[in-house]
């Protein structure tokens, strides 16, 4: 088989590479080695930022997402018994965010991907990326137990932090920069209706918690935990009781607590692979970078790679420029690393960290209402949560 770009992983960047690539007339096909419905079945964040809203407008997959998702013109922060809100929209001259479930932005992208009629091919196995140091890289599977190859002109690398991209690529040509937190998030969806219409982000000698929804009648709340913990040892009363504590009054005794639909531990690293490019291949998204979930700016990280890797493209095709392509991987770099910077930041302000001694956590109170009380504080916060400038 033969095709202009080889994409690795079926996730939000590989799904978005190749419907804008459509759109700009660029064949492209998917290899995945999971299927469907696994994919579908993974529960993530849910905040997207307005320049991703854009990406999915023109991508052509918004529609779904204008009529089911919500906007949000500010958060909530919680911390020392109270709750205070940071008018984002008002901070940033009209931004919003909008909130709307990534597995949803990733079930339009492929019942697009089917209309448009590229091809994805699940449950390929063994991906291994091939000569991608000369213009004639080709990827191997092995799908129904026979050897296939696909010859490209490019290979982007969407396949996660977990993928076979990033370790194709000689140890001496990348360097990774890493930082693993001392604790989790445990997670649950529960079909009740959310305790504030916006999300609250709440800093409690308990630690960590979030308030979040996927819609006005399904919530999603966090609370933080060690990384050695284990699902099996939270019943949803064990959850819910422990939510409550690390909440103010209010919320406390708004909460609707019901059965979890879901319920699972996520471990919090920041995470940057340099560079994003390897001749003919590109990394995009989590294959490159991960940042903790405290700002929810994963998804959005991966449109912003994405935007860029798919003007280079078209660039190349269009004009026979290369100048995109080897722009690539710096102004994408430049921008994560921005968001690397606030979602580590707001995780060291919101998080009690095993060394946090009563002078560290009386410095996180202080940032805190240094935050909500300044326009200047509140401004920064405001024009970095609701997404930088591309
Ligand atoms: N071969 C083929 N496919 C692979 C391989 C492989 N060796 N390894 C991984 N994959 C697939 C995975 O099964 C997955 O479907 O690549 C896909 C990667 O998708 P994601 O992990 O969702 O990564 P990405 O598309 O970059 O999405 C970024 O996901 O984790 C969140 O916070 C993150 O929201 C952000 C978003
Ligand atoms: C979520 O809704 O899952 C969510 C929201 C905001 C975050 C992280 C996760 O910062």
């Amino acid at each position: 088989m033969r095709t202009q770009v080889a994409i690795i992983g079926s996730g939000p960047a590989g799904l978005l590479l190749g419907q804008l690539l459509d759109c700009y007339g660029i064949d492209n096909v998917i290899l995945e080695r999971k299927d469907r419905e696994y994919i579908l079945g993974r529960i993530r964040a849910g905040v997207l930022e307005q320049g991703t809203v854009g990406l999915l407008e023109e991508a052509g997959v918004a529609e779904r997402l204008h009529r089911d998702g919500l906007v949000h013109d500010g958060v909530e922060l919680c911390f020392g018994g109270s709750r205070y809100r940071i008018d984002m929209k008002a901070a940033t001259g009209g931004k919003t965010m909008v909130v709307y479930g990534q597995t949803e932005v990733t079930r339009d992208l492929m019942d697009a991907r089917l209309k448009v009629g590229r091809e994805t091919i699940y449950d390929a196995g063994d991906v291994s990326l091939h000569d991608f140091g000369t213009d004639q890289p080709k990827v191997r599977y092995v799908k129904d137990g026979k050897t296939r190859e696909v010859a490209c002109d490019f290979i982007a690398g969407c396949d996660g932090f977990r993928g076979v991209s990033r370790l194709s690529v000689p140890t001496e040509a990348i360097r990774m920069f890493e930082r693993i937190y001392p604790f989790g998030w445990l997670g649950i969806l529960s079909d009740t209706p959310p305790v504030s219409p916006e999300l609250i982000y709440t800093n409690h000698e308990r630690g960590f918690a979030l308030c979040s929804m996927r819609s006005a009648t399904r919530s999603r709340y966090y609370v933080q935990c060690t990384n050695d913990d284990h699902v099996d040892n939270w019943s949803d009363d064990r959850f819910w009781d422990e939510l409550r504590r690390r909440l103010d009054p209010k919320a406390a005794a708004g909460i609707v607590i019901g059965p979890s639909i879901e319920k699972s531990i996520a471990q919090l690293r920041s995470f940057v692979a340099e560079p994003m490019r390897f001749g003919r291949l590109f990394l995009a998204g989590d294959a490159a970078h991960i940042v903790p979930p405290t700002g929810a700016k994963g998804l959005n990280l991966a449109a912003s790679d994405v935007r860029y890797l798919s003007h280079a493209l078209r660039e190349f095709y269009n004009e026979r420029s290369h100048a995109g392509i080897d722009g690539y991987s710096s102004k994408a770099l430049a921008r994560v690393w921005k968001a690397e910077r606030f979602s580590w930041w707001m995780t060291s302000m919101l998080h009690r960290f095993p060394d946090t001694d009563e002078f560290s956590a009386r410095i996180q109170l202080a940032e805190l209402n240094y935050l909500v009380s300044s326009q200047a504080a509140t401004a920064a916060m405001s024009e970095q949560y609701v997404g930088l400038p591309y």
